[in-house]
Formats: C-alpha cells, sequence, structure tokens
C-alpha cells in the first residue's frame, strides 16, 4: 500500500517529490504530504485526499478538475497541473525531502494522519509505508516519557522512537538502526533529519523500497515508474537493509550497519510506460497494451523453425523430471491473480492430466498447509509484493517446497524469494484494476501447462503442435476484442445503472467470470457475482430479476446448448442478456439479448481473450458513472499490508 519518494540533490525537491509521487497515486491516494529540508528546518505540507490537494495547499490554487473535460481541455487542465506542480518550488524550499500517498490502515485518513510524521519538535521526520504491529506498546512505553502524540497513526511512533536514540548519541544513522530493532511488522521507511541536512535514510522489511542512483542527485522510491524520468539505475533493496543517499553517493549497509558492496541494477522500462500516452485513463491504456503485452510473454518461450512454433522452453528452467512425475500442482496467490490461478487449473488439468489446488494465499497461509513432496508451487504476483502471497511463498518454503513464481516485477520481493522465476513481460500495470497482467499470467500459465502435457506424454505431438500455432494467434486475436471497444463501449452505456450483474460460464468459463465480476465490482462499484452456470438454478436465480444483466461467457461449444439453456431461465424472470462467445450464429442467435463475438480459437485457449470485452464494460460502467476507473474507492494497488 501507499507509495513513498524521497530526493536528494541540488535541485528544489518540492516538484520533484510531487511528480514522483504523482506516478505512486495508484498505490494509495487517502492523502498525501512531504517533508523537505530547507535553511530554516523541515517543512511539513500535507493534505488529506488526492496529491493534487497537498497541491493545492501548498500554492494557494486551485487544480481543475478534468473530469468531464474534452480531450484537448483535458490535455490543458494536465499542462496548467504540471505549471502548479513547478510553481510549489517556490512556496517549499530545500534540496532534500520525503513525500507519502496514504493508504490509511491506521487511523481516518486526514490532514493530521498524513505522513510525513516528525518527533515533537519537528526535527525528524518520517515517512512509511506498512504496519508498525507493536506500535501500541511503543506508543504506550513513550507516552510514559512524556511523548504527546497528534495523530492515530502507527507510523508516528518511528518518529518518536528515532529521536529517542537521537537524543542519546546525537547520530541519526545510530537512532534509526536503534529505531528499527524494536519495530515488529512491515515498513518502508524515509527519514531526514534537520541536523544532517545532506542525506536522506531509507530502510525496509516486507514491504518494496528502490533507491534510484542518478547524476549528483539520488531517490528513494516504492516503484520504478516514480524515477524513471531521472534515472534508469537502482538498488532494489534487500529486507532489512539500510541506505543512505547524500546527492553525491548511496551507502547500503544491513541491519547491523556493516557496509554492503553492490551495483546498482539496469531498468528497462519504457519512459511511456508510466504515461497515459494520449489514453484517458491507465485503465485503458493497459487494456489496449495487451496485444503486445500477450506478444511479449509468449514470444521469448516459443521455439521458431521455419517461421513455425514446434516447442516451448522458458530460459528460466528445464522441464525435468519433477514435472514429469509431479504428483499435484499447487497455485496461491490473490485477487485477479487467483482468478488466474484458477483458469490455470483447468489448463493443467486438461493438458497435463493432473490435480491442481488453487488457493487464496490469504487463507493457505493459516491452514497449516499439507504439501507433498512431489507438489509444484506456484505463486502468482502482479507486483511481487503482496503480503499474503509473499508469506505463503515462505510457508511453503519451510515446507520444502520449490517454489516457482509468476511475476511482473523484476527485483520485487517475490522475485528475490522463489526458486524459479516466469517473468510476465507485460510492463508496469499502473492501473488498479489488473487487466494486461492476468492475460499474460493466463499466458504463461498456459505455456507452463502445455508443456507439462507435452513432457508427461499427454498431449500428442499434432496437438502440442496445434496449440502452439494457436497461442502464436492470440494476441492478433486480442487486438481484434480490443478494436471492438465501440461495441462494448455503447452496451455499456445502456447496462450501467444495473442493479445486480452476474456472470456465469462452465470450465474455463467459469473460472474467467470470476475474474469478470471482480473487474466490473472493483472500477464502477455495481454489485456483480460469478457463478458456475449450472449452480444458478441451486440458489442465486432467487436473484434474478428486472434489475439484472447476466452475462454468460460461452467459448466450449460443447456446452453452447447448456448456456442457452441457463440464458432462457434468467430472461423468464427478467434479466437482460449478454453472450461473449465465438460463435453468435448458432445456439445463441434468438436466444440473449445481445451477442459479442470474439474472434474464433482453440476453445481451451479462448480465456486469454474472453475476458477483454468484461475488462471493457467495466472500465466503460465507471467512465459512464463519473468514476474514475484508475482509483477505485477503498483499494489501492500494491497490497503489502494483510
Ligand atoms: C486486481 O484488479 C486487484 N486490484 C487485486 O485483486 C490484485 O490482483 C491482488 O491484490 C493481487 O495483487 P498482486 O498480483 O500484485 O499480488
Ligand atoms: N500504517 C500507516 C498509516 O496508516 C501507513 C499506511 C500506508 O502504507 O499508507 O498511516
Amino acid at each position: 500500500m501507499c507509495g513513498i519518494v524521497g530526493y536528494v540533490g541540488e535541485k528544489n525537491a518540492t516538484p520533484i517529490l510531487i511528480n514522483a509521487l504523482k506516478k505512486l497515486e495508484y498505490r494509495g491516494y487517502d492523502s498525501a504530504g512531504i517533508a523537505v529540508l530547507g535553511n530554516d528546518g523541515i517543512i511539513v505540507r500535507k493534505a488529506k485526499g488526492a496529491i493534487k490537494y497537498l497541491v493545492e495547499k501548498i500554492t494557494g490554487e486551485v487544480v481543475k478538475d478534468s473530469k468531464n473535460l474534452s480531450k484537448e481541455e483535458c490535455e490543458k487542465a494536465e499542462a496548467e497541473y504540471e505549471r502548479q506542480i513547478e510553481k510549489t518550488a517556490d512556496f517549499v524550499k530545500g534540496n532534500i525531502g520525503i513525500g507519502h500517498t496514504r493508504w490509511a490502515t491506521h487511523g481516518e485518513p486526514s490532514d493530521i494522519n498524513a505522513h510525513p510524521h516528525t518527533n515533537v519538535s519537528g526535527t525528524i521526520a518520517v515517512v512509511h509505508n506498512g504496519i508498525i504491529e507493536n506500535y501500541a506498546k511503543i506508543k504506550n512505553w513513550l507516552q510514559s516519557q512524556g511523548v504527546v502524540f497528534k495523530s492515530q497513526t502507527d507510523t508516528e511512533v518511528v518518529a518518536h522512537l528515532i529521536n529517542y536514540y537521537y537524543e542519546q548519541k546525537k547520530d541519526i544513522f545510530y537512532a534509526v538502526l536503534q529505531a528499527l530493532k524494536k519495530l515488529e511488522g512491515s515498513y518502508a521507511l524515509g527519514v531526514v533529519c534537520k541536523d544532517f541536512p545532506d542525506r536522506v535514510i531509507a530502510a525496509r522489511k516486507d514491504c518494496p523500497l528502490i533507491v534510484g542512483v542518478g547524476n549528483g542527485e539520488n531517490f528513494i522510491a516504492s516503484d520504478v515508474p516514480a524515477i524513471l524520468e531521472y534515472t534508469r539505475e537502482v538498488h532494489y533493496l534487500e529486507q532489512k537493509e539500510v541506505a543512505v543517499l547524500y546527492a553525491d553517493h548511496v551507502d547500503l549497509f544491513n541491519e547491523d550497519g556493516e557496509k554492503i558492496i553492490r551495483k546498482p541494477s539496469h531498468v528497462e522500462w519504457d519512459l511511456s510506460a508510466a504515461k497515459k500516452d494520449g489514453y484517458a485513463h491507465f485503465m485503458l491504456k493497459e487494456i489496449h497494451e495487451q496485444p503486445k503485452a500477450l506478444t511479449d510473454t509468449l514470444r521469448p518461450r516459443l521455439v521458431i523453425e521455419n517461421n513455425v512454433p514446434v516447442d516451448i522452453k522458458f530460459d528460466e528452467f528445464d522441464f525435468d523430471e519433477n514435472w514429469k512425475n509431479a504428483g499435484r500442482i499447487v497455485i496461491t496467490a490473490c485477487g485477479t491473480a487467483s482468478y488466474a490461478g484458477m483458469v490455470g487449473r483447468y489448463a493443467f488439468e486438461k493438458f497435463a492430466r493432473i490435480p491442481v489446488v488453487v488457493d487464496a494465499a490469504s487463507e493457505f497461509r493459516y491452514r497449516n498447509p499439507i504439501l507433498k513432496k512431489d507438489d509444484i508451487f506456484i505463486v502468482i504476483s502482479q507486483s511481487g509484493e503482496t503480503a499474503d502471497t509473499l508469506e505463503a511463498l515462505r510457508i511453503a518454503k519451510k515446507c520444502g517446497a520449490k517454489v516457482i513464481a509468476i511475476t511482473n516485477t523484476v527485483g520485487s520481493s517475490v522475485s528475490r524469494e522463489a526458486d524459479r522465476i516466469i517473468y510476465t513481460w507485460a510492463g508496469p500495470e499502473i492501473a488498479v484494476a489488473s487487466t494486461k497482467a492476468y492475460t499474460t499470467q493466463l499466458m504463461c500459465l498456459y505455456l507452463l501447462a502445455i508443456k507439462m502435457g507435452e513432457v508427461r506424454g499427454t498431449i500428442a505431438k499434432d496437438d502440442y503442435l496445434r496449440l502452439l500455432k494457436q497461442l502464436e494467434e492470440i494476441p492478433e486475436k486480442a487486438k481484434r476484442i480490443v478494436e471492438n471497444q465501440p461495441v462494448i463501449q455503447k452496451f455499456a452505456s445502456e447496462q450501467f445503472n444495473k442493479a445486480k450483474i452476474f456472470y456465469i460460464g462452465r470450465l474455463f468459463d467459469s473460472a474467467s467470470s470470476m475474474e469478470c465480476a471482480l473487474k466490473l465490482k472493483e472500477v464502477s462499484y455495481m454489485h456483480s457475482e460469478a457463478f458456475a452456470a449450472g449452480e444458478l438454478k441451486h440458489g442465486p436465480i432467487a436473484l434474478v430479476d428486472n434489475s439484472t444483466l447476466v452475462v454468460a461467457l460461452a467459448t466450449e461449444p460443447a456446452l453452447y446448448e447448456k448456456i442457452a439453456s441457463n440464458i432462457l431461465e434468467v430472461k423468464a424472470r427478467g434479466a437482460a442478456t449478454l453472450v461473449i462467445t465465438q460463435d453468435c450464429s448458432g445456439a445463441f442467435k434468438n436466444c440473449a439479448d445481445t451477442t459479442i463475438q470474439i474472434p474464433e480459437c482453440e476453445n481451451d485457449l479462448a480465456s486469454i481473450i474472453s475476458v477483454i470485452p468484461a475488462q471493457l464494460f467495466a472500465y466503460y460502467c465507471a467512465v459512464q458513472k463519473g468514476l474514475n476507473p484508475d482509483m477505485p474507492r477503498n483499494l489501492a494497488k500494491s497490497v503489502t499490508v494483510e
């Protein structure tokens, strides 16, 4: 949750911090703040709400809302906003600072609870991502020492605790190290101290934090997009490492204060990845990026001979005896990633004939799980930082399992702790609602399942080659669906005020339905649920009336007739109906109110593309309702707390 940033260099820190925070706003957006070290000490500015309110507070100028503006007006408003951000430099001056955009865990979103938090005299300021689990104990103790607290946050104890140790030696590095020893829970921290006006101190445990190494300037950030404009050289801080950043160099230490020598890594990401590039929202941009993301994820793993795909190969590992003799696959993940796992289950069972268990990581971690020697354990995580998923990974490793991670984030905790990593090459996903990360996760799972089938001899050679050819065509088919956007936009404009939306499907489609329903919930706040179509009559159909839209995913011809019957059943009870299918002319012709055709493709692979109309539907419903799909209420992109 939340984004933290820090800067030390020659330039005015204020607009740099705010610009960097803007790039992290997807991580939390209930309040924001900065602390800048100027000639007269630390200046703190904080405001409840999105970052624009912080800018307003600093400059005293209203930032124009770009909602309901035409594209041209929107661009003008953006340019004006950028000018206003630059103008913050006139009000808050200093070359060193830290910033925060919050996703509250302790204490309501408010000006006071916004970060940074300071010690009583305002000479030490702290931004924090995570949860200090033993904060109440530390707070009681500090209060008994006479410390007066201002906020309800857990974070404030960190500022006072550092101050406590600072008073012992007047050494801020010592003080931070001592304080860290007392903290339980998770943290990524940025600290500045008035008496050390040449440095920012940073530390992390169980929350992501990177150090950007620039030329005469250095940065901290929760994620790469925040600093991509300034540098591509980054240190991914390891667990419990501490970094001290000066304008001209960065020192890294372990938790005991011993120096670590490590070269920064180079980030390949394109700068445009962190920009909207003319799209109204990141979510729409990322939906449109799927054909490319799918190609990037697929291509390096296809062995091509004479222009024809002949095999699947992962550079990351061999399909050795473990795959051949595996007894079971266990997949754990959260949210969208776990729904990718559900589709993966059907793929593994279908192609490799192996039993699969899919578990929410938040359940798995508390279940005292039974893992067997011949299990293959897979975690899936876009961010690679989800707390529950990470913990599930650690438990699996403790049980002796070899963990394979499917993740989108190079250098993330998941990528560092797993035994084998398969990257989804989706590029940075900024919108809170996952789209391209999900479809590329599916691509990886299909590749694994199909290759496993070949290795285990459960797929005939001809079928194997046909599936590879079909996989190769998926990105082009995704493109055709994305181009069908106006049809879905129109459908959303007719349906966005429905009270209930149910997605139904069978087999692969029932797994995909869960992701479709989640997308709609997340960005449009419409009540949507997913049901295995055959389950409708066992209860959920009681909910169906004329305020309901039922959407059927139908990509399995053998079950078209069954789905058609389900559609007629709900129609008879007043529901509006939509079928997303490869075959609009057959079973669904005179049955559903509306049909959306997706390109012909191998039925068992269709899940990768059948979700795209649902992503667009969710997006346009949100837009119709005047909501910002990039920043749904109560959510944050990366859930680094339990
Ligand atoms: C996706 O739309 C959601 N915002 C959420 O369910 C997400 O997929 C989940 O929190 C897992 O995140 P991860 O893939 O980064 O681990
Ligand atoms: N636990 C802290 C708070 O509630 C930090 C939350 C965050 O990561 O934004 O303020």
